[in-house]
């Protein structure tokens, strides 16, 4: 629901590969929007659709074999109707993108402060000593040591933590209002990747931008997010706030990824319970009913054929489900 403060508004978006003559939706009927001052995280096992949902909001999708449907609202402004030359002078100023390998999205031949600064000249008009106080700054702000030694270096030289802190402050150069980060913390060990996690939350609080978070791990949801996406198979099975998410969790496959962390929820002594099978591939797919039925041996026949819907349950609260029995379980259909 847009309000004053909504910087993304996506409205039944599809995104379809080709594959032959065929196009199959590895997004099928995404609605999400992203207020100013918040964190929403898209989760969801891998070949879900998270990474095809941010590549299309910043629109870096092969457009001769993707088919997008449906809109992607930023400031009334429809991303998907959005020429190339447009899209360059948004991408980096108004949303940035932060990838999982940093390596992969650093230039190994340009030193920091070239691939920094490259940003700041393509969209502002600072002068040279403008832009290098920007860039001590920006290295300053991701919690880089000896910054100015830093810049002269080149990305091979730095550990991954620090690479991935390069990234973040290229992706924050212009202040963007949006920031997508895939992934952020996903090829970093384990305390880097909380050191991160804090900095990228700093930042938002810092700058007030809208983050996308997406990520498998529940984990760093639970530490960072505002309101979470749950994602199956393309489409968005249960979206709330975090507190509801982590407490009262309605969808099966939400249900299972949250049995499938172990942490406190389970000091009770309440079985783990493990989803069986894998994200079917995109021409797999079932064409009709629920796309998570092969996954869920107790689900009722009307999976089969029934298209399950995204209900309101309360404010906030979306659960897709076929009929209200379907999520208003409490467990015991699972033994
Ligand atoms: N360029 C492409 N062409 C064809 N199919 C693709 C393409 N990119 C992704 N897919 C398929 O789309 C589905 C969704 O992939 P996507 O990369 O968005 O998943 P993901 O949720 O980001 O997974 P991961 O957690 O592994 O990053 C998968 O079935 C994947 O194989
Ligand atoms: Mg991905």
């Amino acid at each position: 629901m847009a309000t004053d403060n909504t910087l993304i508004e996506v409205n039944n978006l599809n995104v379809g590969f080709r594959f032959g003559d065929e196009y199959y939706n590895a997004v099928e009927d995404v609605s999400i929007s992203l207020a100013k001052n918040e964190i929403l995280a898209i989760v969801g096992e891998s070949g879900c659709g998270k990474s095809t949902l941010a590549t299309a909001i910043i629109g870096l999708h092969d457009p001769h074999n993707t088919r997008i449907e449906g809109e992607i609202l930023y400031n009334g402004l429809d991303l998907t109707k959005l020429n190339e030359k447009l899209y360059n002078r948004l991408r980096g100023n108004d949303i940035s993108m932060i990838f999982q390998d940093p390596l992969g999205s650093l230039n190994p031949v340009m030193t920091i402060y070239k691939q920094i600064e490259e940003s700041l000249i393509y969209h502002t008009k600072l002068n040279d000593k403008e832009r290098y106080d920007r860039v001590l700054e920006l290295l300053n702000q991701v919690g880089i040591p000896k910054p100015e030694r830093v810049m002269k270096q080149y990305p091979h030289e730095l550990s991954g933590g620090m690479r991935q802190r390069v990234v973040i402050a290229i992706a924050l150069a212009n202040k963007p209002p949006v920031i997508i980060a895939d992934e952020p913390t996903t090829a970093l060990d384990v305390t880097i990747q909380a050191q991160i996690l804090d900095l990228m939350k700093d930042i938002q609080e810092e700058t007030e931008s809208g983050i996308i978070l997406i990520t498998h791990d529940l984990g760093v949801v639970a530490e960072t997010a505002d309101r979470v996406a749950v994602m199956y198979a393309g489409q968005i099975v249960e979206e709330a706030p975090v507190d509801v998410l982590f407490t009262d969790p309605k969808h099966p496959y939400t249900r299972s990824l949250l049995n499938s962390i172990p942490n406190e929820l389970h000091e009770d002594g309440e079985e783990l319970h493990v989803i069986q099978g894998t994200v079917p591939s995109l021409q797999n797919l079932p064409r009709k009913g629920d796309r998570f039925r092969d996954r869920i041996p107790w689900i009722p026949d009307e999976a089969f054929d029934e298209d399950p819907i995204l209900h309101e349950i309360a404010p906030g609260h979306k659960v897709r489900g076929n009929s209200w029995k379907y999520f208003h379980f409490e467990g015991e259909e699972m033994e």
